[in-house]
């Protein structure tokens, strides 16, 4: 491959965990339940968890995988120090909420909770290791879904910005770069994950869905403004999962097919980035008997309060076909498609792309123009551990270095970018299984799928090969 385009000089490399998949230590110094807590591992049972979660609630019973996780809550040292080694320039997690507000809705915030943080995050700077923070990543105070049925009430917003400003209070010194959501538009295909609503029998779920994604975006927008306030050199985004969409063919019908498509995700983004609702959702609102409850001053909120970047995920592109009965379906980041006949996919269906990875990259940019950050990326793939402890996962090395040539070409198209966070440089439990066997690491950890194994760090061959493009900045591939 070809040296000769450049990463910017201060480009931020890196890789991106998150506190419920990592953390492990689910009740301990003061922290409550959270929704991610009360999820099962395992494909049948997760995917019906993600669906409706009440059953899991009322029964507790059984291994839930976020429990212990890879128990990074007390290991971080040992792991900061290994991502210390690769020279990670940056290194995105998330906090967990309960560990600050146990329940959601209390005054004050728990101290043992901020001061694991604290030291989380001196431990990164020890290394010059920038904290990226996201301040809610796929969970939410239990306590809260109870109580006022997730985002579907207003008063959460009241709740989740006394969260963020406590937070913004307490980091200002040590971190510089906030995101509001993990992944918000997941609100829309997944509203337990995204925003802990639980879909009621017979009611117009699209209804609930976007009434809790509207007082997200008002949660969102007043966390910038508090950010922007509390710490004006910090720097605070919106997050989305990376989604575009091919059509089947070139007929007009697959290809408007397409753009109403990627538009579903688009309109998370415009609403934060652009500060209002696009025209194009109103009919898709009045068709599908969906009425937005705004109060007097939220448009003026959402319009003065835009994120400063724009950061999102990336891992596969998507097909749609106006007729997709008789085509091959694959799966995805908690939405299936239809299978793209050009693309190879990873074991659990993923398709891979990497030009839809510079397409992606420019079309983000030529939407916001607002620079753009990728806090994830990466494949999950079986890992298997051979003599002496070694991993060869040149799978991951190919997948990782295709993507990161795109991303070096996206950026010579023009493309502004702030930096490169893969996924779960660490090994970690997956989202949307539940499973530790589907690996995104360059630190292997020793835990299966029923929470076994000694929790040993091992690192991969992709973990010198990563090492390497960092040190070079991007130059060696
Ligand atoms: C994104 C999430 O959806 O993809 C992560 O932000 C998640 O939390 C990642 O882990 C990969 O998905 P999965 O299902 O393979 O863990």
């Amino acid at each position: 491959m070809d040296n000769f385009k450049k990463f910017p000089d201060n480009f931020l490399w890196g890789g991106a965990i998150a506190a419920n998949q990592a953390e492990g230590a689910y009740l301990e110094n003061g922290k409550g339940l959270s929704t991610s807590d009360v999820l099962p591992a395992g494909g049948e049972a997760r995917f019906r968890a993600i669906l409706n979660p009440q059953e899991f609630i009322d029964n507790m019973e059984g291994y839930r995988p976020s429990h212990l996780a890879i128990d990074f809550y007390h290991r971080y040292k040992e792991d900061v120090a290994l991502l210390g080694e690769m020279g990670f320039k940056c290194f995105r997690t998330s906090i967990n909420w309960t560990r600050i507000f146990p329940e959601g809705d209390e005054e004050t915030p728990n101290e043992e909770g901020l001061k694991f943080y604290d030291e989380l995050f001196d431990e990164l700077l020890k290394y010059n290791i920038q904290p990226v923070i996201t301040i809610s990543h796929y969970e939410m105070p239990l306590g809260l879904v109870k109580k006022y049925g997730g985002w579907r009430s207003r008063e959460v917003i009241e709740c989740y910005v006394r969260y963020a400003k406590t937070l913004f209070n307490r980091y200002k010194d040590k971190v510089k770069y906030w995101m509001t959501f993990n992944e918000i538009n997941i609100t829309a295909h997944a509203p337990f994950v995204g925003a802990g609503v639980i879909i009621k029998e017979g009611e117009n779920a699209k209804q609930a869905i976007y009434q809790a994604a509207h007082h997200q975006f008002m949660a969102s927008a007043l966390a910038v403004k508090a950010c922007h306030e509390i710490d004006p050199e910090a720097k605070i985004g919106c997050m989305l999962a990376g989604s575009i969409n091919y059509p089947y063919t070139c007929k007009p019908d697959d290809v408007f097919e397409a753009m109403q498509k990627d538009r579903e995700s688009f309109f998370f983004g415009d609403v934060q980035a652009r500060g209002y609702y696009p025209s194009y959702i109103k009919r898709f609102f009045r068709e599908n008997n969906v009425v937005i409850k705004m109060e007097d001053g939220d448009e003026e909120i959402l319009r003065n309060n835009t994120v400063d970047y724009v950061a999102f995920s990336y891992y596969m592109s998507g097909v749609v076909s106006t007729a997709p009965e008789d085509k091959d379906k694959t799966e995805g980041n908690f939405m299936s498609g239809v299978r793209n006949p050009y693309l190879k996919a990873s074991d659990w269906g993923w398709q891979i792309d990497p030009k839809g990875f510079r397409y992606i990259l420019n079309y983000y940019y030529d939407r916001y123009q607002k620079p753009l950050f990728v806090v994830e990326n990466g494949l999950g793939a079986v890992d298997v551990v051979e003599d002496g402890d070694v991993i060869n996962d040149d799978y991951r090395i190919n997948y990782l270095r295709d993507h990161i040539y795109e991303m070096r070409e996206a950026i010579e198209d023009g493309v502004e970018l702030l930096g490169y966070t893969t996924w779960g440089p660490i090994d970690l439990v997956s989202a949307g299984t539940g499973e530790m066997k589907k690996r995104y690491g360059f630190i292997y950890v020793d835990r299966d799928n029923e929470g076994n194994g000694t929790l040993r760090r091992l690192r991969k061959k992709s973990f010198n090969w990563y090492k390497k493009v960092i040190e070079t900045n991007g130059q060696e591939l």
